[in-house]
């Protein structure tokens, strides 16, 4: 088992990597201090193939563990069935001396972690991320929230986990297209802080794409330390995290326009970092060997790279009620190089409009 450490002074936590570790879990909290119940939150799809291995190490270990199975889907991760799982926690008896533990993909991470964080002003929590974009990306970093009609991810916190634990081992049961969705962010990583990276997933693709176990843990865990080297440096989103932001200023305005039905987030972070780089190619930052470099490995992960049946007016209209917004102006970060980034927020609203029609069926 390897360990990648999220630096943050008293809140500093590890990220451990295994092929099989799922057992662990009990071992590996008491490791690291925890004790008091557990109350461990899951969706029926992860559930009814990892809840028992985790359960059993639990017991193992002599903890008081309590499970609660939440439904699958985004639709869930809302204020309202937070208020369920609150209930949950009180009638299992979990103080503030208890720990909820996420098992799951991003959405069940992300709801878990904002229970966790707003339950008796915060109580510990730990993730067990089980897809792949869940592991190099949604539960590293502390990003805890829940959507709200008027916006995605619009109720949130800052809340770092205790520890996170990666077992690369379910990633076996996810289905394709959620593991190409978390292949874009971990290209993403690549483009912005390191060329190796990059080279190794053009070399490696076909065998990370079959699971190949080393390929694996190698991009896994190059992608988290990337993440935890930023959220180190900036923690609260203010400077350095916006790096994490490429491909993301266009992809969130797609997949609003296409009302998050059509694209999983990672194709639409794909489309982002094609359309960026085309920009970037618009403004002289990139050059046109780096920007074909990046949509040939992005068309052999089966990823996007075309936008179907959306208008770039509509694309542009979300883009200005984006986030990521400052005074008006929108920013985009732009490749220089594969490994390095820029960010900017003087791009011409022509440079976008053409780009985004040029990328456009
Ligand atoms: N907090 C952050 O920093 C951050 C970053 C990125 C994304 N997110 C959030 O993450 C969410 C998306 O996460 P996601 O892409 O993991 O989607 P998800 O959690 O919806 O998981 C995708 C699907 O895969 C299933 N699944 C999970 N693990 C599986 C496994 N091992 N085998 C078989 N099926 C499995 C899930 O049940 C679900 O049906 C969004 O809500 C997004 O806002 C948060
Ligand atoms: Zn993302």
């Amino acid at each position: 088992m390897d360990h990648v450490q999220v630096e943050l002074g008293d809140r500093s936590y590890p990220i451990y990597i295994g092929g099989d570790i799922l057992g662990r879990v009990g071992e590996l909290l008491k490791k690291n201090g925890i004790t008091g119940r557990v109350m461990v939150f899951t969706n029926p799809t992860v559930g009814s193939m990892y809840l028992e291995d985790v359960l059993e190490g639990f017991h193992g270990e002599g903890y008081g563990v309590s499970s609660r199975v939440v439904p699958d889907g985004e639709e869930y991760k809302t204020l309202e069935y937070a208020n369920t799982l609150y209930d949950s926690l009180m009638d299992n008896r979990i103080d503030r001396s208890s720990t909820i533990v996420a098992l799951g993909g991003g959405v069940l991470g992300d709801l878990a972690g904002f229970v966790a964080a707003t339950f008796k002003r915060g109580i510990p929590f730990v993730q067990v991320p089980t897809t792949l974009l869940a592991q190099v990306d949604a539960s590293v970093g502390g990003k805890v929230a829940v959507d709200h009609p008027r916006g995605k991810n619009m109720i949130g916190s800052f809340y770092q986990p205790r520890c996170v634990i990666i077992s690369l081992s379910v990633l076996d049961t996810l289905p394709e297209r959620e593991m190409r969705a978390g292949l874009a962010e971990v290209i993403k990583y690549g483009v912005i802080k390191d060329a190796s990276l990059f080279e190794y997933i053009e070399t490696h693709l076909d065998s990370l794409l079959n699971l190949e176990a080393n390929g694996l843990h190698t991009v896994v865990k190059r992608s988290c330390e990337i993440k935890a080297s930023i959220v180190t440096k900036d923690e609260r989103d203010e400077g350095q995290r916006a790096l994490l932001n490429f491909g993301h200023t266009i992809g969130h305005a797609i997949e609003t326009a296409t009302n998050y039905s059509r694209y999983r987030h990672g194709e639409a972070v794909a489309l982002g970092m094609i359309c960026a780089t085309d920009i970037g190619v618009r403004l002289n930052v990139t050059s046109v060997k780096t920007s074909e470099r990046l949509s040939n490995l992005i068309e052999r992960a089966h990823l996007p790279t075309r936008i179907r049946n959306v208008s770039a007016d509509a694309v542009i209209e979300f883009l200005r009620h984006d986030k990521k917004v400052r005074d008006g102006k929108v920013r985009f970060v732009l490749p220089r190089e594969i490994g390095q980034v820029m960010i900017t927020d003087t791009v011409p609203d022509d440079v976008i409009r053409k780009t985004l029609k040029e990328r456009s069926l």
